[in-house]
């Protein structure tokens, strides 16, 4: 019988002792000269619950995560982008109850709780100094909404007495306070109650991320409006702690091979009609 190939014995090494084999892609295309150690990457890491890939989120945030009403497990694009990663790293999922967005990357960073943040959260610099961020998955900009039949426009509600709600901690909020420095603004632990508390009145604008605010405007919020998109031009990013280097290799690896074999395209047709 012929021996293993070196890919086929570091992936029959893999459970073994703890390292873990992800294609790098390319080998659907390379015409056959793929089965090589360069095609590959090994990674080691450690994880909070031996074979599963922990994840916290902030599941008010649809369509990228929320709680399905009848079962009440998590449901939404980054859920499905959970899966194929534990798929593709050959592990289990699994999913902790929804927290404060900003005590993710609090979590992540202390250690012990999960694997990783998955979250519709944006890259920037100040969440890279306190945790690993993975390559860019998703595009999203900016988005001020107000009820249908408002005259408010970004000048009128930039005024003390205009009040506009945000997600405590995200982009949006940094949003606000920058370009909207004379208006009330109030923090809220998520968007679904900030759209409520505009659809009743008690704000007069919410800023938030555009694909959200476009999917639940077109969904189940029909009396809201989309007054000013704002290109902000952020990235989404897997949120990993900096003691577990091996970790987001092993992400970043399996995001490109979502890519290479589709994976991607499938998730983001399912929640957004289309590849993005
Ligand atoms: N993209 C924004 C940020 O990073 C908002 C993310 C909110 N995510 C959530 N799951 N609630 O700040």
């Amino acid at each position: 019988m012929s021996t293993l190939s070196r890919r086929d014995f570091l992936a029959a090494s893999a459970s073994a002792i703890g390292l873990v084999l992800t294609a790098c892609g390319g080998s659907k295309t390379d015409g056959g000269a793929a089965d090589t150690a360069a095609d590959a990457v090994a990674a080691e890491y450690t994880l909070v619950n031996e074979g599963k890939l922990t994840c916290i989120s902030n599941l008010y945030f649809p369509p990228f995560e929320s709680m399905d009403e009848k079962t009440g497990e998590p449901v939404g694009f980054d859920i499905d982008m959970s899966k194929s990663l534990a798929e593709h790293l050959g592990l289990e999922v699994n999913w902790l109850p929804s927290q404060a967005f900003d005590s993710l990357v609090p979590t992540i960073k202390a250690g012990g709780t999960a694997d990783i943040a998955i979250a519709g959260m944006t890259i920037t610099d100040a969440r890279k100094a306190e945790v690993d961020m993975s390559d860019p998955y998703v595009d999203s900009n900016q988005s001020l909404v107000t009820k249908v039949g408002s005259e408010d426009t970004l000048e009128t509600l930039n005024a003390a007495e205009k009040k506009i709600a945000v997600q405590a901690g995200t982009t949006g909020a940094d949003w606000a306070a920058e370009n909207l420095p004379n208006a009330t603004i109030v923090p809220l632990d998520d968007i679904i109650s900030a759209m409520n508390g505009v659809l009743t009145g008690s704000y007069d604008g919410l800023v938030t991320d555009l694909p959200v605010s476009s999917y639940q405007i077109k969904n189940s919020f029909t009396d809201l409006q989309i007054i000013e998109e704002i290109p902000t031009g952020e990235q989404y990013g897997i949120a990993i702690s900096k003691d577990n280097p091996g970790l987001t290799a092993a992400i970043n690896a399996a995001l490109q091979a979502m890519e290479d074999d589709g994976s991607r395209d499938a998730i983001e047709t399912t929640w957004f009609g289309a590849a993005l």
